[in-house]
This record gives C-alpha cells, structure tokens and sequence, in this order.
C-alpha cells in the first residue's frame, strides 16, 4: 500500500496537473494508511498497559520476597498477637462506650477502635507503595482482603477484615438499631422493617486508602447498599489532626432516587458545613447512610509529604434477599433502586 502511494505521489510530482482518479485513489490511500497507524497505535497501548502491569507484579514479589525474610521473626509471633478473643472482648467494650449523635446524621466516634497492640500491627501491616493502585497519586487503594501481598501484611490484614465481620457488623446493627428501623421506613416503606431486619449484613467494599494533598471529594451519602460506613483512621504517631472527614448537614435532604453515591447538592439541596472528624490515630468514624452527607478535602498547598491512611468498609445487605425485598415493594418505591442513568432517563420520559 506504502508503494502505490509513493509512486501515485511521484506521478503527481512529476505529472503537472493531477487526474481526478489519481487524487480519489490517494485520497483512499491515505485513509487506509490512516486506519493502520491508528491499529499499531492500539496494539501499541495494549502492550505498554500489559507491560506495567507485569512491571507492578514483579515490584510486589521482589518486595513481597524481601518483607518476608526481613519479618520472618514478626511472621511467627503474629499466631499469639492476633487475639481474636481479646479483640473481639475489646470491639464490644467500645463499641457500647460509644455515643450515638444523632445531628446531622446518625453516627459514632469509636475511640481506640482497636487494643494498642492490635493497633501497631495494623500500622506496620500497611504495605508499600507497589502494593496500592498507581492511576492516581492523589488517591490510591489497596483492596482488603488482598489478592497478594507480603506474609506480614496479608495475615494481619486479614485479622482486621475477619474482625470486621464478626465483631463490627453485629455491634454496629447492635448500636444502630433505632435510626436504621427509621430508615428501613424511608428506603422501603412502613411495613418492612422486621423483613429488613432479618436480612443477612455482610461487609463490602474493604478497601485500605492512602490520600494526598490536592485530595478532594464532594458532599455525598455513599451508595444506597451500603446502610452503615465504617471509616478508621490509620494515623500515625505524630500525625497532624487536621483534614479527617467533614460532615454536613443538608436542608431540604431528599431520598436518593437511584443506588449509586448520591450528591444532595445535585437535587438542589442546601449543604452545610456541621463539623470535621479529626483525623486521630485507632479512631472510627461509623456512620448511617440515612442523611445529611460527608466529604472530604486535602488542600493543594498542605504539606508535599502529607500522607492519610484509612481503612473503610460498609455494613449492609447482601445476597438475593434484599433483592427479594425489593422486588416486593410497590412500583413507585422500586423506582428508587435503579441505577442512576434509569433514573435520569425515568426523570426525562
Ligand atoms: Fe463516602
């Protein structure tokens, strides 16, 4: 193809005025020549994805391999560490000291989440760099449990993921009781709140978070599943306070029309600024999804080192019960567990 258009080119160089069917055929010419470029092009970004990809794997197994050795000794001594019985006796204590507030939401601030020791591991169990997602440096994952990671790391990680659903998920429906049979009225209607209430709770979206300066998110209730929002902080010592988790309160607070994370502002609801959870280390900020909202900011010009880690989870129904549930509900209430695009193409039909 290259050839016919160098020699049509040629013939046009050398040819004076150029024959209508010698511009038509370079005109196909260079629009096939076009097409090629753009599929090398895509090949191209497919193999440079896969690259780093395999470039990341092998950063977390050398470092993984490396973590192991070093913490061969730490590895053995994590057996007797991790008391399940003694965290789970801890978790319940604080959990019952807890105050529940109800303004502008209903939530609690659990201090000292974890026993001291517990705590420390958790800390040192925060893998490195490789291990978090690399699309955004300002915002970056680890999923929990992981899929790979060093001994240390995944053993203590798994500890907390384990806690989570044995000791928080029954002392959180335990401590919420009240506000989520109000809310099983608001999302389902009266007449459901002892179906709700039997629906099996699990813990979802684990996912261990470290967030930078420039970091910014928006006033909003997380997605509709998601009754309760556990968010522990994972300060280090020496760690500034500031920039924890900001709470509003919202006039004019509506019910989310669709499942997915819900912006009050964007229905035309006032937000108010009503308080800010310091970012204090073993500290949980444990929250109903029920009203109000909460967001976050990391300013651009805080200090370049900055670095927040936390770990969220939520609390709330999985399984095909829920389903069930709300396939039982009348239409109009249906309506509001669809996705967010059949909600704004409900609103325009
Ligand atoms: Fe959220």
């Amino acid at each position: 193809m290259l050839r016919g258009l160098a020699r049509r080119l040629r013939q046009l160089a050398t040819g004076g005025s150029a024959h209508p069917d010698l511009l038509a055929q370079l005109h196909t010419d260079v629009q096939t020549l076009q097409q090629s470029v753009d599929q090398v092009a895509a090949a191209q970004e497919v193999v440079f994805t896969r690259a780093a990809r395999m470039e990341r794997d092998a950063a977390q197994i050398r470092v993984a391999l490396g973590l192991n050795d070093r913490e061969r000794h730490d590895i053995a001594a994590l057996d007797t560490r991790l008391d399940m019985a003694r965290t789970a006796a801890h978790i319940d204590t604080v959990f019952r000291r807890a105050e529940l507030l109800m303004d502008p939401f209903p939530y609690i601030v659990v201090d000292r989440m974890f026993p001291k020791e517990i705590y420390q591991l958790v800390l040192k169990a925060i893998p490195p760099a490789p291990f978090f997602s690399d699309k955004d440096p300002i915002k970056q994952n680890i999923r929990i449990p992981m899929d790979f990671a060093p001994v240390f790391s995944g053993r203590v990680w798994e500890f907390v993921d384990q806690m989570a659903r044995e000791c928080v998920v029954p002392a959180v429906l335990s401590k919420f009781r009240e506000p989520l049979a109000t809310h099983y009225d608001t999302i389902f209607g009266e007449g459901f709140r002892d179906r709700a209430r039997k629906l099996p709770q699990a813990v979802s979206g684990g996912r261990l978070m470290l967030r930078r300066p420039g970091y910014h998110l928006d006033p909003h209730r997380d997605p509709k599943r998601a009754w309760v929002t556990c968010l522990l902080y994972l300060a280090k010592p020496g760690d500034s306070e500031a920039w924890g988790t900001q709470i509003f309160r919202v006039t004019d607070d509506k019910e989310a029309s669709y499942t997915q994370t819900y912006y009050p502002a964007q229905s035309g609801s006032q937000v108010e600024l009503a308080g800010l959870v310091p970012f204090r280390p073993n500290t949980a900020l444990i929250f109903l999804n029920s009203g109000g909202a909460h967001g976050a900011d990391i300013p651009v010009d805080a200090p370049a080192d900055l670095e927040r880690y936390s770990f969220q989870f939520y609390v709330g129904p999985n399984g095909p019960e829920l389903d069930a549930l709300i396939k039982d509900l009348p239409p109009e209430r249906q309506a509001r567990w669809v996705s967010k695009s059949e909600a704004i193409q409900a609103d325009t039909m």
